[in-house]
């Protein structure tokens, strides 16, 4: 495949191998020859073993966990491709780390994302492409172009074929997610619920409040991240505790860190879907509740629209 000016190559970090090939074969492309390995000190060592002057490229690298090794082997592909007179260079960047920490939180603290949006473009990325970023105003820590492209579709369509719509209710389990989850909701032509956490004081537990009526209802819980599962574990109770039928989850990024698999394979969940915008562990991989949804269709496409030229936003129309 080629770009409108030029050859597209794609360059796979570390971190999601599995999604880079699978992104790779729906292009109908091999991954771009090239070593990211470790010096015996763990400095990160990278070279590009193929010639990519003039080329549009696209680096596949999620930085999830470990975080900081994952976003230094994307620093320095991107130098790597910067001095070899790449013309185009777009950081994939499918689980974006740090989101969570988009602003002063309190005193004295830093703003991450920033930091982390700074770091990529000083690297040399002209522009970056992203999953359901935790914050969509982090595509304003740029200054060059970002598309956030969203799961939506692959939820919609898993979701289309697995429930009778008719009973099913999306529920946000948290105030912050009110504008995924409706959005998701309003694709489905489904009610949607909210769950109000609230602490009446210091060191009491936090009360669910369900705001919306889901007695009897299946209820699908839409959320950007699962990390520990606390959330959606919590929110399942809360839910079958006020007459819900049964509760499923969508999360984009199963980050899904210490026990969080034990904990969904342990829950009142029915399933977990995620996406492998993270490459699952072999916990995840074993846990019978959890199920993953690829979204190398998705990105495979929106890096062949951007290499043409085309329109990006109207996958999401
Ligand atoms: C928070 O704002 C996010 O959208 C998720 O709800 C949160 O990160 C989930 O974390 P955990 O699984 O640790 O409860």
């Amino acid at each position: 495949m080629s770009a409108k000016n030029g050859a597209i190559k794609l360059v796979a970090g570390n971190s999601n191998p599995a999604l880079a090939r699978e992104i790779a074969a729906w292009l109908g492309m091999d991954l771009t020859k090239a070593s990211v390995r470790r010096f015996a000190d763990g400095e990160v060592f990278v070279e590009v073993q193929e010639n990519v002057r003039g080329a549009d490229i696209y680096i596949i690298q999620s930085t999830s966990a470990p975080a900081n090794d994952h976003l230094m082997e994307l620093l320095i592909i991107t130098d790597a491709l910067r001095r070899a007179s790449a013309r185009r260079i777009t950081a994939v960047v499918p689980y974006f780390g740090y989101a969570r920490q988009d602003r002063k939180a309190g005193s004295r603290s830093p703003i991450s994302a920033k930091l982390v949006a700074n770091l990529i473009t000083h690297a040399g990325a002209d522009r970056v492409m992203t999953l359901d970023l935790h914050a969509a105003q982090i595509q304003g820590f740029f200054d060059i172009p970002v598309d956030n492209l969203f799961a939506s579709p692959v939820m919609v369509r898993d979701i289309k074929e697995r429930f009778d719509l008719s009973n099913v209710m999306v529920v946000s389990p948290d105030v912050g997610g009110v504008v995924r989850a409706r959005g998701l909701a309003k694709r489905i032509n489904a009610p949607l619920a909210i769950i109000d956490k609230r602490r009446e004081r210091a060191g009491e537990s936090e009360v669910m409040n369900v705001i919306g009526d889901v007695a009897g209802y299946t209820c699908v819980l839409i959320d950007d991240i699962v990390d520990s599962g606390g959330t959606l574990v919590n929110a399942a109770d809360a839910l079958l505790a006020n007459g819900a039928k049964e509760v499923y989850a969508y999360i984009t990024h199963g980050v899904l860190s210490g026990g969080a698999a034990a904990r969904i394979a342990g829950s009142k969940l029915k399933e977990l879907v995620i996406t492998d915008s993270i490459q699952p562990t072999d916990a995840v991989n074993k846990t019978a509740n959890i199920r993953l949804l690829s979204i190398a269709g998705l990105i495979g496409e929106a890096i062949s629209r951007t290499a043409a030229e085309e329109s990006v936003s109207s996958l999401f129309d």
